[in-house]
């Protein structure tokens, strides 16, 4: 079958092969053709060392598709059904689910990231995250399939996968974005652009977009930005929007660490700061003893949005069915997979909020 290679990290650029096999489902797993993936900042983080990743793999995390066959002992999830691809599924059982941080399990995150379930001749492929939506078919742990109702498009379903439950999630249930507050989002590419749409669905009073690329602040407008403004102009941001004091959130949806402390700085006192952005591990953000306590801001990460994929995929789709979520509005771009590197260029580019490939 096709499929998307990344052979070595530090690079940007995917390998077209279709000669990849993958493994038939087992006891409690489903095999899954997916249809449509998105392209997340995370897959090439992962292609080129900012995130951990086993190598050679199959890159893509984000997407959706229909169920092809099921192993034994599933039950939940049939042939035919049309799923949506949770990269980190709760187990139910361990302390991270049973407190209700689902979003947290490692459990079943762990054993996929391990297992290589692709194969290149005699060679073992892992898929990203134990996931790998950039093939035409993959096998995965049932309870990371979340069934979805039929007449939802597939590329709609797809960034539900990742970018809009991390988004939006990060407003709704890692912050708790109160009603008529001040919210600054900083980087507007799919992630951030969900943050805005999660920010507006609170009630945030201001919702202020920065980004380096000046096209980006006008899309932002589109999904519920009040202002746009690029990074250098954060503190007439401030000044102007929150009168010198601060926002009551900043999130942080880029992943490096002068953004990090952009969101810290721009963080009004007793406000939160969330970082969204996956950095690398040494991008450190660096507080002094004075100003963690005189500012008694919040400092929260934010992971998958806090969010419970067995219900948050439904929530957002009836969000969307609704039209209080825009999510058709975010899809810069329609490619297949043999365009995926001009994918992968213009998102460096910051062309574009979201990209979805047929597969
Ligand atoms: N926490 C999680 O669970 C989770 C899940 C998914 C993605 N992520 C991470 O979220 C981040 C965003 O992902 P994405 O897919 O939206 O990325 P993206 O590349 O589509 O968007 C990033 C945006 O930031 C802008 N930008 C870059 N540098 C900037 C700067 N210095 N100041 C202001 N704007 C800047 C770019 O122009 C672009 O619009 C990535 O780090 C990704 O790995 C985290
Ligand atoms: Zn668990
Ligand atoms: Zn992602």
């Amino acid at each position: 079958m096709r499929g998307a290679l990344a052979a070595t990290s530090g690079n940007d650029t995917v390998e077209i092969v279709d000669d990849l096999t993958v493994d038939e489902p087992g006891e409690g797993e489903v095999q899954v053709g997916i249809r449509a993936a998105g392209i997340c900042h995370s897959d090439l983080s992962a292609m080129n060392g900012t995130i951990l990743q086993r190598f050679p793999f199959v890159p893509g995390h984000e997407g959706a598709g229909e169920v092809t066959a099921v192993g034994p002992g599933v039950s939940g999830v049939a042939e035919g059904d049309h799923v949506i691809v949770a990269w980190t599924p709760p187990c139910g059982r361990c302390k991270a689910c049973l407190r209700g941080q689902p979003n947290l399990c490692i459990d079943i995150f762990f054993a996929m990231q391990g297992t290589a379930r692709f194969h290149r001749g005699e060679s073992d492929i892992f898929g990203f995250a134990g996931t790998g939506t950039w093939a035409e078919t993959m096998v995965l742990p049932a309870q990371a399939v979340v069934p979805i109702p039929a007449d939802v498009p597939y590329d709609v379903a797809a960034l539900i996968g990742c970018g809009v439950t991390t988004g939006v999630g990060a407003a709704v249930n890692t912050a708790k974005v109160a009603v008529g507050s001040s919210v600054m989002v900083l980087g507007c590419g799919g992630v951030g652009i969900s943050a805005i749409q999660g920010a507006r669905l609170c009630g945030a009073a201001e919702i202020v977009a920065v980004d380096t690329v000046p096209g980006k602040l006008d899309d932002a407008r589109r999904f519920g930005a009040t202002h746009g403004f690029h990074p250098d102009e954060v503190p007439q941001a401030i000044a102007e929007v929150t009168g010198g004091e601060g926002f009551d959130y900043a999130f942080e949806c880029i992943g490096t660490a002068p953004t990090f402390r952009a969101a810290w700085d721009a963080t009004r006192r007793g406000g939160t700061t969330v970082i969204v952005g996956a950095g690398r591990g040494d991008a450190v953000l660096s507080l002094n003893g004075f100003e963690l306590f005189f500012s008694e801001k919040a400092l929260l990460g934010s992971y998958y949005g806090s969010a419970d994929v067995r219900t948050e995929f439904h929530r957002l789709i009836r969000l969307w069915r609704s039209g209080r979520l825009d999510l058709e509005g975010m899809v810069t771009a329609r490619l297949d997979l043999d365009q995926i590197n001009d994918g992968l260029a213009a998102m460096q580019r910051g062309a574009v909020i979201r990209q979805v490939v047929t597969i």
